[in-house]
């Protein structure tokens, strides 16, 4: 092997053009356009109980990446749906987080398309890594940095270097996440979606250009109006969002978390607020009645 894969995954069973195999085994040439060019785009699915979570959901927005960076789909969803299952099968967990991406091919260098290369498709999944309880207990902390990102974050792209610099930049000040901020309103964070609780509602920033449009952000809206909790979708101003009473973050493996210091400041009392606390429970209650179903 010329490089070493981490331990506990190089016996795991990915997915590669057609075929599973263990993740050592598995090749992908040097002229791969994901590796030049990182010019593919990718999905993440919670998997609960062995059933994948919102699958029509991510095979729409799957489908949505794919022709925006103009890339034929390689699978009708009935396949794609078949080597999921058949990936899901083959990985000893019943809750898992799988990985799936899309690459324009094999093809000499060159920025333009390539006339024939054929896309590449790549799954791993893993056990599904979901904030400590501890975590979800007592909130995380968060900076916030100016969205230098491109103006196509709508694309689930596997390109996600600017994302990858903002999430660095959390680490490096000790924080969970970073919240980006773009001409003065909130966009989103470096590999999340953001809610404001601002006298009780629950503020989200409209689906855009501007940000990716989360499955976990549709279930936390559907979730509000199943419960009753009220919500507005407008943009939020970066003064809202540092005065207010609650911030979350949201995404398929950190489902829903509390932002409980901002910027080195409490964000309300400092602790997660009771907004989040009924949400959290709603989401819990909603996995609960998922695995009793045996149908995520
Ligand atoms: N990221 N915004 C960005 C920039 C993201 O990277 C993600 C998720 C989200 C939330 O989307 P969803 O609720 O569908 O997970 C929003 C995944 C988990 C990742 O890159 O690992």
């Amino acid at each position: 092997m010329l490089f070493d894969l981490p331990e506990d995954l190089k016996d795991s069973i990915v997915f590669l053009n057609g075929s599973y195999m263990p993740m050592s085994e598995a090749r992908v040439p040097v002229l791969d356009r994901g590796f030049i060019f990182g010019d593919g785009v990718y999905e993440v699915i919670p998997v609960y109980a062995r059933q994948p979570f919102r699958m029509d959901e991510h095979l729409r927005r799957l489908q949505y990446s794919l022709d925006g960076i103009r890339l034929v789909n390689p699978h009708t969803n009935e396949e794609w749906t078949r080597l999921v299952l058949g990936l899901i099968d083959r990985c000893p967990h019943d809750d898992q987080g799988l990985y799936l991406q899309v690459t324009r091919g094999v093809a000499k260098r060159d920025h333009a398309f390539p006339k024939n290369a054929r896309p590449t498709v790549f799954m791993m999944t893993n056990v599904l890594s979901t904030p400590a309880p501890e975590l979800v207990a007592c909130g995380a902390a968060a900076i916030t940095a100016v969205d230098n990102r491109w103006l196509r974050c709508d694309i689930k792209s596997t390109a996600l270097l600017g994302n990858v610099l903002m999430r660095q930049l959390a680490v490096d000040a000790g924080a969970h996440e970073t919240v980006m901020i773009r001409d003065g309103w909130l966009t989103e964070g470096s590999a999340s979606n953001v809610f404001v609780v601002r006298d009780g509602v629950i503020l989200a920033p409209p689906k855009s250009n501007l940000i990716l449009p989360g499955t976990t952000y549709d279930v936390v809206l559907e979730l509000a109006q199943a419960n009753g909790m009220r919500t507005e979708i407008r943009p939020v101003s970066e003064d809202e969002l540092r005065s207010a009473e609650e911030i979350w973050i949201t995404s398929a493996t950190r489902e829903i978390l509390a932002v409980t210091r901002l910027d080195g400041k409490p964000v309300g009392s400092g602790a997660p607020g009771e907004v989040f606390r009924r949400m959290h429970r709603a989401f819990t209650e909603f996995k609960a009645q998922l695995r009793r179903a045996g149908h995520a």
